[in-house]
């Protein structure tokens, strides 16, 4: 439960997508927040009070003028008692009230009279979110400190298309998840640590103009990346083709191939301290790639290949490895085929990643581990890539510093 006792203080004000937020309040109670809801009276439009009461199961605020309420816990113990105020949906009304410091309802009361930080997950017609006054406004709240969550792209409820829906509750939970769980100074477990890590998808050449690749993103390669960053390590990131951005402050080694990949790695791998394989690396390469575009034929096309060298077995098999962390990416008997290669390639330890669900794994934001090592198994449920990184990263240390400790005192 990644919002154990955290309180969260949701306001919901009046948009169409008011109507995911009882779906939201128990996302976040599932993973063990105190949710305690305020409402806009438009938002009273949208989604029932009662509702959000049952599955909160907490009263509703929405008058600063109502005394049971200021009774039971006033708007100023209201906004010292959160931890964090995410605005769900956040109309442009509302993020202009924000912006200005207007306090004409609890809601916005409550935006100026808290201590904790406030996120946004702005909704409303993708002309109004692209409207100047908008603009101007999400640029002096993010000055402030004012965290963003979307908005997403999509179709409206009007009929448009464009950015402006609201961001799906599970994304909601995740990032504030994310907010919580990020990893401070205290966390540096990995100081003078040398941690290279593989991601993203390699692509095998068929001619001069077409490749086979798979539908790595990279996400989660970079996510361990910053993670490890974050908590201290010097990382080397050796990427295959992706499109997202490298984080801050580690070195990136973008190549495309697993032959470039493979070449890359083995080039610096001495220094490492830790190898992760999280790159999803073509096993194999066609056998001889032709020089220029292959014509279109009649008939067949019958295409030989080769074996491409195996990265995480070749490091694990050095004389002195680092520590081996390698993935293992299965559609069925998930866990067996990791324990397999954990075996298999002598690694220190190996996450088995069930992509059988397009929500999990491959190119979604979202994944769910199981982290096995000959003598241990724990399971990661379903999070945001980056608070798993974060999870997988503190095993990993455990397991690694055991290993270290063992050779020590030998
Ligand atoms: O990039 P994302 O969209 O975020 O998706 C993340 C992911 C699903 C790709 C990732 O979490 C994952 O599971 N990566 C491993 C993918 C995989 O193809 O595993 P595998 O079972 O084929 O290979 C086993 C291990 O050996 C992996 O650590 C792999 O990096 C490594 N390997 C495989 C083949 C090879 N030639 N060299 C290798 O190093």
């Amino acid at each position: 439960m990644q919002l154990e006792q955290k309180n969260v203080l949701l306001g919901i004000s009046g948009g169409i997508a008011a109507y995911k937020t009882p779906d939201l309040v128990r996302k976040l109670i599932a993973q063990g927040a105190n949710v305690r809801v305020v409402m806009t009276d438009s938002a009273k439009e949208f989604v029932s009070s009662l509702a959000l009461q049952a599955v909160s199961g907490n009263k509703i605020s929405n008058s600063l003028l109502d005394e049971d309420a200021e009774a039971a816990m006033g708007h100023i113990e209201l906004a010292r008692w959160a931890d964090i105020f995410v605005i769900a949906p956040a109309t442009a009304n509302v993020m202009a009230k924000l912006t200005h410091g207007l306090a004409d309802d609890l809601l916005t009361t409550l935006a100026l009279a808290t201590a904790a930080p406030i996120a946004i997950a702005p909704a409303m017609n993708q002309q109004m979110w692209a409207a100047p006054a908008t603009t101007e406004n999400i640029q002096k709240l993010q000055e402030r400190g004012v965290l963003q969550i979307g908005p997403a792209s999509g179709e409206q409820a009007c009929g448009d298309i464009g950015y402006g829906r609201m961001v799906e509750p599970e994304d909601i939970v995740s990032f504030i998840a994310d907010y919580f769980s990020d990893v401070s100074e205290a966390d540096a477990i990995f100081a003078g640590k040398k941690i290279m890590i593989t991601a993203g998808p390699t692509r095998e050449a068929l001619d001069p103009v077409r490749y086979i690749s798979n539908h790595s993103s990279g996400k989660m390669g970079y996510a361990l990346a910053e993670a490890a960053r974050k908590m201290g390590a010097q990382v080397t990131l050796v990427s295959g083709p992706v499109s997202i951005k490298p984080p801050a402050n580690v070195d990136v080694v973008s190549v495309t191939s697993a032959q470039q990949m493979h070449d890359a790695v083995m080039g610096n791998i001495q220094q490492q301290d830790i190898f992760i394989a999280c790159a999803a690396v073509a096993d194999f390469r066609l056998a001889d790639v032709p020089t220029h575009k292959v014509k279109k034929k009649e008939g067949t096309l019958t295409l030989s290949f080769e074996q491409n060298p195996d990265i995480l077995k070749t490091v694990a098999a050095q004389t002195n490895p680092p520590f081996t962390l390698g993935f293992a990416a299965e559609t069925n008997d998930v866990e067996a085929y990791a324990r397999n290669k954990l075996e298999r390639k002598k690694l220190n330890m190996i996450a088995a990643n069930d992509v059988s669900s397009s929500e999990l794994g491959f190119n979604s934001d979202r994944n769910a581990l199981t982290v096995i090592t000959t003598d241990n198994k724990i399971s990661l449920p379903a999070a945001s890539k980056y608070s798993l990184a974060i999870e997988l990263l503190k095993l990993l240390n455990n397991e690694y510093s055991t290993i270290q400790n063992n050779k020590k005192s030998k």
